[in-house]
């Protein structure tokens, strides 16, 4: 196993041994709202502090871009940390959240981590050395038509403009798939993806650290991963389409028509 991925694991159980140690603690915890709809709690805080001293030990001349610490600068490689992927679902006692840690070489990702801490699954990838789950090889599903399709999602509940054009597209997809799932942790969404739970995911508005390791998971087990047009700038712009190749492509078809009213409810223009 390449050593660096061997941090990543590491520092992805000691997150997720803190992370349940509190299962059962939740309404004691301090909460704060960072913004609207988004709460964090001193267990995200406290998770990326664990992972960033593991790395830290290891690497200390590598950056590190974590959600709750921000960037910090270093050589050629960072690591891209969400310590709580799914901190809503947390702080409710439901039982679906992840801990993701991703490595990158100047752009590209190299080492992927995404860690289901009650599950005790552990989802681990190597650029160009194929995605396991608990260390068994994984692949995508081999669905061809969305008709068999099991999708997950995940609702722009903070990105308030952009709801119309995401439930038209919802609609067209809960019409023409076998079912649409949202489960609340996009890592761990993306890790079903590469492990062929899932056929496919669509989300708009997320951040580096929800997709970095669980895009590079899907890549390893053959899927693939790009924006809603195509392209391969989902890291940058926050809108991420992933799923076995036919099930990308047929993803894509859907949402194009809808591409434009999705950039112009944001008031941005495409890219
Ligand atoms: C959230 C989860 C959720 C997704 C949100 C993310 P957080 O991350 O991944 O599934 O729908 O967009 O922000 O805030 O729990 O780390
Ligand atoms: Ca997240
Ligand atoms: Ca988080």
């Amino acid at each position: 196993m390449h050593p660096m991925l061997n941090i990543a694991i590491r520092a992805a159980r000691s997150a997720g041994n803190l992370i349940v140690r509190y299962v059962d603690r939740v309404d004691r915890l301090n909460v704060t709202q960072k913004s609207y709809n988004e709460f964090v709690s001193e267990v995200d805080q406290q998770a990326e502090d664990v992972i960033v001293e593991v790395i830290r030990r290891a690497y200390p001349q590598h950056g590190i871009l974590g959600e709750e610490g921000g960037t910090r600068q270093g050589d050629d490689y960072t690591w891209v940390i969400d310590p709580l992927d799914g901190t809503t679902n947390f702080l409710h006692g439901f039982p679906q959240f992840s801990v993701s840690i991703a490595l990158k070489h100047r752009d590209r990702l190299s080492q992927a981590v995404v860690y289901d801490p009650l599950r005790n699954e552990l989802f681990t990838a190597t650029q160009g050395e194929g995605a396991q789950l608990n260390e068994r090889r994984i692949r995508v599903s081999r669905h061809h038509h969305l008709r068999d399709a099991l999708l997950g999602t995940g609702f722009p509940y903070r990105f308030v403009v952009d709801v119309d054009a995401y439930l038209a597209i919802f609609r067209d997809l809960i019409v023409s798939t076998a079912g649409v799932r949202r489960p609340g942790s996009a890592a761990l969404d993306l890790a079903y993806v590469a492990a062929g739970r899932l056929d496919g995911f669509w989300e708009f508005g997320l951040k580096e650290w929800d997709m970095a390791a669980g895009s590079l998971l899907i890549q390893e087990a053959g899927g693939m991963v790009g924006d809603p047009e195509g392209g391969d700038r989902y890291l940058g712009r926050g809108d991420i389409v992933a799923g076995n190749p036919k099930i990308y492509e047929a993803l894509i078809e859907i949402i194009r028509p809808h591409l434009a009213r999705l950039t112009a409810d944001r008031g941005a223009p495409a890219g």
